[in-house]
């Protein structure tokens, strides 16, 4: 929907207002209302790494979800606030593991004698606790663009790793990127005792893949990839790696949001792509690569915004940059002092890898 002009201006305002006190990130999920205001927009790697890169900016306003607020707090200075628009704006995914819950797995795999053998590896989709939980027990934050590096880096540490909390992205790094099979890996289901499964099952598996997964991803299935194949002749299939084992072993291409969007900038004229990713992003591109003689669909038929993501309006972009330009610092993002510390760790063994 077009954005409303007086809140544009009113935006706009504020943020001139504010100068450079303030910085605005956007994650490619952010609607283009919010887009318009975001001084910086990228892949989830991307924005923790520039939000780490602005020491000047007072407040860092982060459009995107919970998370990624935390992160970006985790990584910047003290002084600096970070600001979530709305609080509501959480990931359904990072709430499938808490920290009681995984608290109680590493007792399980203490239990079967491979604690010490595993190494943690979060993704970043994942709360603050279990990035500290990560660093404490000498694991590191992935993301989607470097899962692999961070699988790499892991079992040079250690003979198994636990993945946090996305099954799909650890499967499919693991079988796509890795040469695992399917069965080097096992499912943990954090609602069963022991996980639901044996020592045996545990001490046989390279990859313990906690059972989480983006419920918006996973609205992708094998007959998206056909059914697409079929109305479309030539397509290239490009999808996230979040999308379910199936999806991501029928498709051509798989990346992270700022991966699919460099594929697309570099794709011939003429050349057709259906893109398995959250809707804002992939209507952003269908309208920006039209011109170009790119022809861009969506992969399935049903609608598919990530809920949370679009929690962040511009309404709520305005009331927070108004605040702020009024010296009301609302909707701060602060992770306590201890917490911070190890899943600082664990971030900055992500931003070393390789
Ligand atoms: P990336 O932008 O890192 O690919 O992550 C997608 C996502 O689901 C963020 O929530
Ligand atoms: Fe979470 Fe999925 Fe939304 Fe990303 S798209 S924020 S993983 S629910």
């Amino acid at each position: 929907s077009p954005s409303d002009p007086d809140l544009v201006e009113r935006a706009r305002t504020a943020k001139e207002k504010l100068g450079n006190k303030v910085f605005i990130l956007g994650h490619h999920y952010q609607r283009d209302e919010v887009i318009q205001f975001a001084d910086v927009t990228g892949d989830s790697f991307k924005l923790a790494r520039d939000a780490a890169a602005r020491p000047e900016a007072e407040y860092i306003v982060f459009c995107g979800v919970h998370f990624m607020a935390e992160s970006a707090d985790i990584l910047t200075t003290d002084d600096q606030k970070v600001v979530l628009p709305d609080l509501a704006a959480g990931c359904s995914m990072a709430d499938m593991a808490t920290a009681e819950q995984v608290a109680e797995c590493w007792d399980v795999l203490t239990e079967a004698g491979i604690a010490d053998l595993t190494v943690p590896v979060s993704y970043m989709n994942s709360s603050a606790d279990i990035k500290a939980f990560t660093g404490k027990h000498g694991g590191t934050i992935c993301t989607s663009s470097n899962a692999k590096r961070a699988l790499d880096w892991a079992f040079e540490q250690g003979e198994k790793v636990l993945f946090l909390p996305d099954q799909h992205l650890g499967r499919n790094t693991a079988v796509r990127d890795m040469g695992m099979s399917l069965d080097d890996c096992v499912v943990y289901n954090p609602h069963k005792p022991n996980g639901g499964l044996t020592a045996e099952e545990l001490r046989g598996a390279k990859m313990i893949l906690w059972r989480g997964h983006c419920s918006v991803h996973g609205r992708f299935s094998l007959d998206s990839v056909n059914d697409v194949r079929e109305r479309v002749p030539g397509v290239n299939v490009l999808v996230h790696p979040e999308c379910r084992h199936e999806v991501v072993a029928a498709a051509d291409y798989v990346g992270s949001t700022e991966y699919i969007i460099k594929t697309l900038e570099a794709a011939p004229a003429g050349s057709k792509w259906a893109i398995g990713t959250e809707l804002n992003l992939v209507r952003r591109l269908a309208n920006r690569f039209a011109d170009e003689d790119k022809e861009i669909v969506f992969l399935d038929k049903t609608v598919c915004f990530c809920s949370t993501m679009n929690r962040i309006d511009l309404p709520h972009l305005v009331w927070a940059l108004e605040s702020l330009a009024e010296g009301n610092l609302v909707n701060r993002i602060q992770v306590d002092r201890e917490t911070e510390s190890f899943a600082k760790l664990a971030l900055e063994r992500m931003l070393a890898l390789p």
